[in-house]
């Protein structure tokens, strides 16, 4: 058997890390972690070790910290490529905090572009969103769509993360990168082992729903029944959590099989489906047996009125494709958040 080739994950603990981490090493890759836990825990690494029967290396360490990332590569030698999770993504608190998200956004990235040809990486896979297209002026949405001005400086550092990569890339570094822009993840692991951990009170749409449905919440708020979508909700395009984890999976093949056509590449992660919060809802009560309360408020500043993935390149150039329904992707969620409960965790 050869030799498994090493990949370094930072953010490997948090939500889209670890359900990552899993299918890397369910593909047959050996996985370093690198995480500071400022918004995951510890204890995730246990839980993936209970997923795939492999504890997958750790390292409690800050992307920020240059001579520290410097000396990981150094002990992990062999790296191939790097999975660049690690970020602040909480939109409105990037608001109050710009500093803190352009330092942590913008420097953990350039780090690890100084750092990858010193010790020979070949490339490097980057979270990016689909919060770059804004409004887009055709949908469904294709790479090729213009960038347009971010609502929020969260939304900017992964603009400028975008371009930090391709002006390096142009000055001539050896390395590969593939931008993926990541629609709406939602759900957890089948396994109810790993999920979302939202720290505080939810921004996010499913596990303010879950969280509801449990108890903790009284009720959802839907922002805005008046957009110009069919009934007056926003629409956006929900893809599972392991199906984008399997969608990293391929996109490290294909860098580390030298597959790519461009240096620089750019996929949707989406799975083509609009859906609005209404109709949401009404599919996690269906598909759960759950109701709960909800009642409609109005719009949340900032909020995009309705986008969703074209993923044709994806489909076509990665051959990866969203395959698991709307339906089972809310019974995780669900599943998950009784087990957050079954746990005393929330
Ligand atoms: P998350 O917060 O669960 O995971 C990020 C992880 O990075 C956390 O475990 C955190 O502790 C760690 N981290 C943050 N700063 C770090 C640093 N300086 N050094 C080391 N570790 C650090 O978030 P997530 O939802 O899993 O998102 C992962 C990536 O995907 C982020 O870059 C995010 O911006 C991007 N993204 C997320 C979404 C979404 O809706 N969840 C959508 C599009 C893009
Ligand atoms: C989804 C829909 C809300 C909560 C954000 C970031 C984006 C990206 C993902 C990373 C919207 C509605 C929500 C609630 C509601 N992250 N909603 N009641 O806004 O599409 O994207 O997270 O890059 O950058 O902006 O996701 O889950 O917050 O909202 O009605 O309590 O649910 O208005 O239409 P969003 P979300």
């Amino acid at each position: 058997m050869s030799m498994k080739e090493r990949i370094l994950v930072t953010g490997g603990t948090g939500y889209i890390g670890s359900h990552t981490v899993v299918e890397l090493q369910n593909a047959g890759y050996d996985v370093v972690i690198v995480d500071n836990l400022s918004n995951s825990n510890a204890s995730v690494v246990d839980q993936i070790e209970k997923v795939t029967g492999i504890r997958p290396a750790f390292e409690k360490l800050d992307c920020l910290d240059y001579a520290g990332m410097d000396a990981m590569f150094a002990k992990y030698a062999g790296i191939k490529a790097v999975i660049h999770f690690a970020a602040s993504k909480a939109v409105g608190e990037s608001v109050q905090k710009p500093l803190l998200y352009y330092r942590n956004n913008l420097v953990s990235l350039i780090n690890l572009l100084e750092l990858m040809p010193k010790h020979g990486v070949q490339g490097i896979v980057f979270s990016s969103s689909c919060t770059v297209y804004g409004q887009p002026d055709e949908l469904p949405v294709t790479e090729a769509a213009p960038i347009k001005k971010a609502e929020s400086p969260y939304g900017n550092t992964k603009q400028i993360n975008e371009e930090i990569i391709r002006d390096t890339v142009t000055s001539g570094s050896p390395i590969q990168a593939i931008l993926l822009r990541y629609f709406n993840p939602i759900g957890a692991h089948p396994t109810a082992l790993i999920g979302e951990l939202p720290n505080g009170v939810p921004q996010n749409l499913i596990p303010y729903l879950t969280q509801t449905a449990i108890g903790i919440r009284e009720k959802l708020s839907v922002f805005g029944d008046d957009y110009n979508t069919p009934d007056g909700s926003c629409i956006r395009d929900y893809i599972n959590v392991v199906d984008l984890a399997k969608a990293h999976v391929v996109a490290i093949r294909r860098i580390l099989e030298k597959k790519q056509a461009e240096q620089v590449e750019v996929f949707n992660i989406g799975t083509g489906r609009g859906l609005s919060v209404l109709e949401l809802i009404h599919l996690f009560e269906e598909s759960t047996g759950v109701k709960f309360n909800y009642q409609i408020v109005g719009r949340r500043a900032g909020d995009i009125e309705q986008v969703w993935a074209n993923p044709e390149r994806a489909n076509k150039v990665l051959g990866w494709k969203a395959e698991t329904s709307i339906e089972d992707t809310l019974r995780s969620a669900w599943k998950w958040q009784l087990k957050l409960r079954e746990d005393g965790i929330q």
